[in-house]
């Protein structure tokens, strides 16, 4: 499943961004044809923004997948990543028993992290992420208050670095692993307390998640710096 109902806010103003081109091709049919390229997929639901249903599904049709013929079916999404992938859930057919999530925004992402993290459920772990060591020291912040929106902001920890983990998707699961943690925190999202990661909610089931390899090529298309990355990757890939 690859979620790409979200604006891009961070990227500036244009189109949603994963109707955005990278070197000419849509972010999303990157993405889409990334997860294609591996022998595990037989079926892509793509949740498209909720009034973008038939410009997405004109665009999919426009690039098609060369020689492959996964089926790929577009759904509308909603107003959260989480509730985008809900829906998203919900469009899976019932034969269906391991999910891959998939940003639309990591549209660079190796075939072989997308593999390994199918063997990882498969291999018979309910939830899988792919994964790299932090570069930059990452320090815990005091919340603002709100009433003083100008004072610096104070600094109240620095987590061991060795420890942490920047992780990436496809974030691979056994899908009622997955379809019961969209279930129990649903409406946590609705109340703002959303996860960012679909693995954050199979977490805080309790169910162990575990993590492989991620790749640098996955990073998430996230700032306009990232579409100069991006270009300089595809480029790269050609020469
Ligand atoms: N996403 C989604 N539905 C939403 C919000 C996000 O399907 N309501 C998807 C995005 O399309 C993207 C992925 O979740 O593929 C990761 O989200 P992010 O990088 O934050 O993308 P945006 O939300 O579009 O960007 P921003 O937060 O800057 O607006
Ligand atoms: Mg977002």
């Amino acid at each position: 499943m690859i979620p790409a109902a979200g604006r891009g806010v961070r990227l500036g103003p244009g189109a949603p961004k994963a109707l955005r081109a990278l070197s000419g091709t849509p972010m999303l049919v990157r993405a889409v044809r990334a997860m294609t390229a591996s022998r595990a997929v037989s079926l892509v639901v793509v949740v498209a923004p909720p009034d973008g249903e038939a410009e997405v599904r004109s665009l999919l049709d426009d690039f098609p997948l060369a020689g492959d013929r996964t089926e790929v079916v577009v759904v509308p999404g909603g107003a959260t990543r989480q509730e985008s992938v809900s829906l998203g859930l919900k469009a899976l057919p019932d034969d269906v028993g391991t999910v891959l999530v998939h940003d639309a925004a990591r549209p660079l992402v190796p075939v072989d992290t997308v593999d390994s993290v199918v063997a990882a459920v498969r291999a018979g772990h309910p939830a899988v992420v792919p994964a790299l060591p932090l570069a930059d020291t990452v320090k815990q912040v005091a919340p603002r208050d709100a009433a003083d929106a100008t004072a610096p902001e104070t600094v109240t920890g620095t987590p061991e670095r060795a420890l942490l983990r920047a992780v990436q998707t496809p974030q691979g699961f056994d899908r009622r692993t997955l379809d019961a943690a969209h279930a129990t925190f649903e409406t946590a999202a609705r109340e703002g307390d959303g996860a960012t990661d679909d693995a954050g909610m199979v977490e805080r089931l309790g169910v162990p998640v575990v993590v492989v390899p991620g790749h640098e090529e996955a990073f998430k298309v996230t700032r306009p710096l990232d579409l100069v990355l991006a270009e300089a990757v595809i480029a790269r890939r050609r020469a």
